[in-house]
């Protein structure tokens, strides 16, 4: 089940933006999607909160004309709440699958093997297991002579705080332990001087969580001098979803974060569409 509020919003308008800035003069894209679910799912009770009210309208009135990315991949993949694409199906709806390479992590069976099935014979290698084993193994790391422009993306549940769970309990969350995991790979791909960008996504987070992974994520950027902005959406219960870009490309995360803003108070003008009463 897909959850499909705006925090799925942010991420799913962040990841196509920056990957069409980084492949806009048709160039293929390596991609690293960590939790990447099946290509689509139902959502899960998507008229339930009113917070998911925008995405569904975004959803409902999307067009493959549109000039906004995340718009021209949901109209070409019939995006709706019944069908909800991952990050991956939407990037093939935008470039066409032959222009994508990489790896998508997933540890739910029945996902992975829905994945398996939707990129067999093309470049996109699924893994079936918790991304840090993936990482372990050297997996998720650039290849030799990377020859395009590569996206790593990550979609975990939402941050938590050290002792929070164990660290082998770590499963769909993120927590302080990774990021030093990510600073390998993203280094790895930092090296190869191929343009790129990372993007991380967490939900419902309180100030305390959401000052913890600002501050966590943003130390990485600066450690490898990458240019970086934090987007965010408010989510249930005063909570907000953010969501990291940080980029080897000069000005790609303010320009993400200036869309994001300004994609949100299209959002909120009058005469938005509302897609279907809400309880
Ligand atoms: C929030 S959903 C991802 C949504 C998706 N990225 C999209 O494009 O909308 C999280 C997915 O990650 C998977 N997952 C959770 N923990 C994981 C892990 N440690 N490694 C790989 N996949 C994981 C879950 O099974 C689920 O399908």
């Amino acid at each position: 089940m897909a959850r499909v509020n705006d925090g799925n919003l942010l991420q799913h308008f962040t990841e196509c933006a920056l990957v069409a800035k980084l492949t806009a003069e048709g160039e293929s894209l390596r991609l690293v999607a960590t939790h990447a679910m099946a290509p689509h799912e139902p959502a899960e009770n998507p008229e339930v909160h009113d917070f998911n009210r925008r995405a569904r309208a975004k959803l409902a009135a999307a067009s493959k004309d549109s000039d906004v990315a995340v718009l021209r991949a949901y109209a070409l993949t019939f995006a709706s709440t019944e069908r909800y694409p991952n990050s991956a199906a939407l990037f093939a709806a935008l470039l066409g699958a032959p222009r994508l390479a990489g790896v998508l992590c997933e540890i739910r069976p029945e996902a992975r093997f829905a994945l398996e099935e939707s990129w067999r014979d093309t470049d996109v290698a699924i893994e079936g297991r918790d991304w840090r084993e993936a990482h372990a193994d050297g997996v998720l790391f650039p290849p030799e002579g990377l020859d395009r422009p590569w996206l790593i993306t990550l979609d975990p549940y939402t941050w938590l705080h050290d002792g929070e769970a164990k660290k082998e309990q770590r499963g769909p969350y993120l927590m302080r332990p990774d990021v030093e995991l990510l600073r390998h790979v993203l280094a790895g791909h930092v090296r190869t001087g191929q343009p790129g960008a990372l993007s991380a996504f967490v939900y419902g987070v309180d100030p305390s969580h959401a000052k913890a992974f600002r501050s966590h994520m943003l130390k990485l950027a600066d450690r490898l001098g990458l240019e970086r902005a934090v987007l965010g959406v408010g989510g249930p219960d005063g909570t907000r979803h953010l969501g990291i870009v940080m980029t080897t490309v000069p000005d790609l995360a303010a320009e993400a974060a200036e869309g994001w803003d300004r994609f949100l108070s299209e959002a909120e003008a009058p005469g938005d569409v509302d897609p279907a009463p809400l309880d």
